[in-house]
């Protein structure tokens, strides 16, 4: 997606149906925005049949090896045969809940990257980072360690999702989000040498899309409650 288009990201978590697919597949092409839906891994295969051509796909986690004995594992290589466009890593419930540290998170980056998918990777921090105003120092360091370590630098998204916004109704003020992105911004294409992509996830919904997308530097949004209802996602879509 090289355009100057916005990129609203759905990441239905571990929600969704076959009938939720089928209501998506409803969605009309928005003018201003580029769509990626992120369903779970079962759904892959209903999205690629059911969703209309403009739609890319992407999945929501892969693992960091390619094939082997890896019960219950999901590989990148896989996700490509899947016709899967996009990856999802290193959200923040994966960093918490499955323990992933930016070493795997890395990882996962490079195999994502070799299979020739492009990765969504989220960085943010928590509340009580934010307090001792630790923001960009946490920011900073998630890159060095999951993110500029990358040899190739083609495709890459990255997601800034404040941990303390995802799923709670608050989101940082605008002149937060500006401030951030353009932090991180600066030191992705320093780094690489071209204009990274940085989505803005955490409690985006249809009442604040265009506030944020309108921040300077916000180049999308990675959306989730918000996602699943069809009505508002197009909302947002549209914004
Ligand atoms: P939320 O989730 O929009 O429900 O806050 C965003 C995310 O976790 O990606």
């Amino acid at each position: 997606m090289k355009n100057n288009k916005k990129i609203i990201a759905a990441n239905w978590k571990m929600n969704g149906s076959e009938e939720l697919m089928k209501e998506f597949s409803q969605l009309t092409p928005p003018k201003h925005n580029d769509v990626i839906i992120c369903p779970p891994f079962t759904l892959l295969d209903s999205a690629k049949t059911l969703l209309p051509n403009f739609i890319k796909i992407g999945a929501q986690n892969c693992s960091e090896e390619d094939n082997g004995a890896f019960t219950g594992e999901i590989s990148a290589t896989m996700l490509r045969d899947s016709h899967v466009s996009y990856v999802i890593i290193g959200h923040s419930e994966r960093r918490t809940l499955y323990r992933e540290t930016d070493t795997v998170i890395l990882k996962k980056v490079e195999s994502v990257i070799k299979n020739e998918l492009t990765p969504i990777v989220c960085i943010g921090e928590t509340l009580s980072e934010k307090k001792a105003n630790k923001t960009l120092e946490v920011l900073e360091k998630q890159i060095d360690a999951s993110i500029t370590r990358v040899n190739t630098h083609t495709r890459l998204i990255v997601a800034y999702e404040p941990i303390w916004a995802i799923g709670t109704g608050l989101t940082p003020n605008e002149y937060e989000i500006r401030e951030t992105h353009l932090h991180i911004k600066k030191k992705l294409n320093l780094h690489f040498n071209i204009d990274v992509p940085v989505l803005y996830g955490g409690s985006a919904n249809a009442e604040n899309c265009s506030k944020i997308l309108s921040v300077e530097n916000v180049d999308g949004l990675l959306v989730g409650g918000a996602s699943l209802k069809k009505h508002d996602f197009e909302m947002i879509c549209n914004c």
